[in-house]
Formats: structure tokens, C-alpha cells, sequence
């Protein structure tokens, strides 16, 4: 039986996050530079937004750069930047093709701004799509977002746009980066490290987490499918009881 024929499609998840990870021991293992495993990465890009598409999935999230990854090699950075570019250039049709909507999260005004300029064309580019929403973080990392969320609320309070009882869980998430998206009910991580690395750290409370050693140039579309099955079989308390749930 096929991967894809194992999916209940009656509980598919709206919203997958995923943490990208392994590019470079990819490249390690097979003898190359750094880069060659981003390039290849972006194939495993095209594989799960095509597969996401296919199944129904409303909203794909990717970690594509963090924060923190400012810190690496100049050089590195720029090839990343470049691939973005160049990423954007030769998929925009195809994405198009497959009724795939772009948006970005981040703090992208610190981008060069030609891949912000590229980043804004192909989201307007798109914008009238109805399929997949791919959702991709650049310069992205949770406390960014919160910070950011918290300083926006604080903005609000000073201009008594709102009080403070007001404040809640609901008014709060209105404040983030993800403002127009459900949390994400299931969180994807490749190579085989067990950490949230500064990702959706808000959204992801009650998010199943999937782990696997695929490192993300060899991660396909059955991958995708493999982490919705083992999510389909989790049993989703939200702190209630396994009683709670079945009566
Ligand atoms: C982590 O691997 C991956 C990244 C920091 C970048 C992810 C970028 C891509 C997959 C390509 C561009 C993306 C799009 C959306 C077109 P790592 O370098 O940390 O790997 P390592 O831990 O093995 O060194």
C-alpha cells in the first residue's frame, strides 16, 4: 500500500511546521561543500510543498532562517540569500501552477533588499491563490515573535487602544507573526536533534512534535506522509483525561 493511501484523509493537520535541519551533515556525508546540502534542500522544499498540497494540508510553516543564523560564516549567509533568490525565481511559476499562496514571517526589513524585494513579488505574485498557504520564517525566531507581540500590546496599552484586562490568550496571539494562522498541530524536526531551536515556541504548545534522522536533502514526500500517520496516531489531550476525550 502506498504511503499516501495510509492517511485518514478526515484528520489531515491545517497547519505543519517544520525545522529544516541536517544540510550540512548532508553535505558532509556525501563530500561537499556546505552549500551543495542547502541546494539540495530546496528539492525536499519542492517534494513536501507539492505533497502538502496534494493532501489537503492548509497552511505548510518552514524554519528557512533563523535569527540566529545570521551568526554563521559571511559566506555562508550569502549563498543562502542567493539560493533564496534564485529559489524564488525558478519556482514561482510552479508554486503558481499548484494554486500555492506565499507569505513570510520574520523580521524581514533586515534582509538585503533585493531577496526582500524578490520575496514581495512572488507574494503578490500569489496572492489571489486558494491552495497551500507556504509560510516561510526568515530571520524568524519565537522570542523575536513574542518580543515583537509584546512590544506592539505595549504600544496598544500606552494609546488606550486597549486595557489590560483585555489581555488574553486569544488577544495576545492576534499580536504575532502568525496572527492569521492556526497554531500548527503538528511540528516537524529532521537530522535527528531533539530541540525547538527558538522556532514557533507561542504556537506550538499543545503541537505533536515528530522527530526523525532523515537529514532534509533526503527527506521526500512519504517522509511527509510518514510524520501525518504517526501524528494521526497520538491521542490529543489538551491536559484533559483519555476518558475525558471518548465519553
Ligand atoms: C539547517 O541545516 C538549514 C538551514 C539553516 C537553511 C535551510 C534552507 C534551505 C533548505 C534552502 C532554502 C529554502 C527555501 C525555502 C527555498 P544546517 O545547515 O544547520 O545543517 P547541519 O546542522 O547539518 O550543519
Amino acid at each position: 500500500m502506498k504511503t499516501v493511501d495510509r492517511l485518514d484523509r478526515n484528520n489531515i493537520p491545517k497547519h505543519i511546521a517544520i525545522i529544516m535541519d541536517g544540510n550540512g551533515r548532508w553535505a558532509a556525508k556525501h563530500g561537499k561543500p556546505r552549500v551543495m546540502g542547502h541546494e539540495n534542500g530546496v528539492e525536499s522544499v519542492r517534494a513536501v510543498v507539492e505533497g502538502a498540497g496534494e493532501i489537503g494540508v492548509k497552511h505548510l510553516t518552514l524554519y528557512a532562517f533563523s535569527t540566529e543564523n545570521w551568526d554563521r560564516p559571511k559566506a555562508e549567509v550569502e549563498a543562502l540569500m542567493a539560493l533564496l533568490v534564485h529559489a524564488i525565481e525558478a519556482e514561482t511559476q510552479e508554486l503558481n501552477k499548484n494554486n500555492v499562496r506565499l507569505s513570510v514571517i520574520g523580521c524581514v526589513d533586515v534582509m538585503p533588499e533585493n531577496v526582500q524585494a524578490k520575496l514581495q513579488g512572488c507574494v503578490d505574485a500569489l496572492q489571489n491563490n486558494t491552495g497551500l498557504n507556504l509560510v516561510l520564517a526568515l530571520s524568524y525566531s519565537g522570542r523575536w515573535d513574542v518580543l515583537n507581540a509584546v512590544k506592539k500590546l505595549a504600544g496598544d496599552l500606552a494609546n488606550n487602544k486597549i486595557t489590560q484586562e483585555k489581555i488574553n490568550n486569544e488577544l495576545f496571539q492576534n499580536y504575532l507573526s502568525t496572527a492569521e494562522l492556526p497554531d500548527p498541530e503538528l511540528m516537524i524536526r529532521t537530522s535527528g536533534e531533539f530541540r525547538i531551536s527558538n522556532f514557533l515556541l507561542w504556537q506550538i504548545a499543545y503541537s505533536e512534535l515528530y522527530f526523525t534522522n532523515k537529514l532534509w536533502p533526503d527527506f521526500r514526500k512519504e517522509d511527509l506522509f510518514e510524520a501525518i500517520i504517526d501524528y494521526q496516531n497520538r491521542e490529543r489531550r489538551f491536559g484533559k483525561t483519555s476518558e475525558q476525550l471518548t465519553s
